[in-house]
């Protein structure tokens, strides 16, 4: 099944998006987990990936910076946040695709396989459902032996860390989609999807709550979940 055809916008509020990139520099301490995330992912030329969610493009810059031989691909929904990213893309000369739409079965068979995915700061703002329909087509988007890496809250470890997470995110961005995460949906979700090794790398304590890294790896080559 493909994600849900309603999303909601990279700051909760529409109006809020012209703030993003902003914010979340200064909310999510971008500075420090987004590099970190960029070498676990290891982007080499020849590599096909897509990052799920890409608003603004600042991941799909930095992959292409670090590998400008890789084919990296961007997809969203929202109008708004790729014209941002197309126009930043232009201005620094990164040579990156950007497609308007869900990551569904047909984004896949246009644009796959790949040999890593990437989705940062997205799932926490999807339904339950939709996450393991995002999860689900991230392993079938996947080469044999590829990759999933994953950059968003999570268990929040320590009461500072709880009640940042509950102050900023959860009032932003509601409270149901965002406290399965808080529960530690994902790595069970992983799992579900298929993935093998769901491992959590790296733990980000923020100003809107702490940050994990994830990476989970496609194993089997036979039946699909
Ligand atoms: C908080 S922003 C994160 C943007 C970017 N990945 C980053 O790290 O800065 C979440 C983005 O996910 C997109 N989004 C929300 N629901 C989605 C879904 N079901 N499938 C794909 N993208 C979705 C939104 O349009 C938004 O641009």
């Amino acid at each position: 099944m493909s994600a849900r055809p309603t999303y909601t916008p990279a700051l909760g509020l529409r109006v809020l998006t012209p703030f993003y990139d902003a914010a979340i520099a200064a909310f999510t301490r971008a500075r420090t987990w987004r590099p970190h995330l960029v070498r676990q992912i290891a982007p080499q030329g020849g590599m096909r990936i897509v990052d799920i969610g890409c608003g603004t493009g600042t991941l799909t810059r930095a992959l292409k910076r670090a590998a400008p031989g890789a084919t990296v691909i961007g997809v969203d929904p929202d109008a708004q946040v790729l014209a941002k990213a197309r126009l930043r893309a232009i201005a620094a000369g990164a040579e990156v695709t950007y497609v308007k739409g869900f990551f569904d079965d047909d984004f896949i068979a246009a644009h796959g396989p790949f040999a890593a995915v990437t989705i940062s700061l997205v799932l926490h703002q999807v339904p339950l459902e939709g996450k393991a329909a995002i999860l689900r087509s991230a392993f079938r988007s996947l080469a044999p032996s590829g990759r999933l890496h994953i950059a968003d809250y999570g268990v929040q470890p320590g009461r500072l860390m709880r009640f940042a997470f509950r102050n900023t995110v959860q009032r932003i961005d509601g409270f149901e989609d965002t406290e399965h995460n808080a529960r530690g949906v994902l790595p069970d979700l992983m799992h579900e999807a298929g993935f093998d090794n769901v491992k959590e790398t790296a733990l980000f304590p923020t100003p809107s709550g702490a940050i994990t890294l994830f990476q989970a790896e496609k194993h089997i080559t036979g039946e699909l979940p």
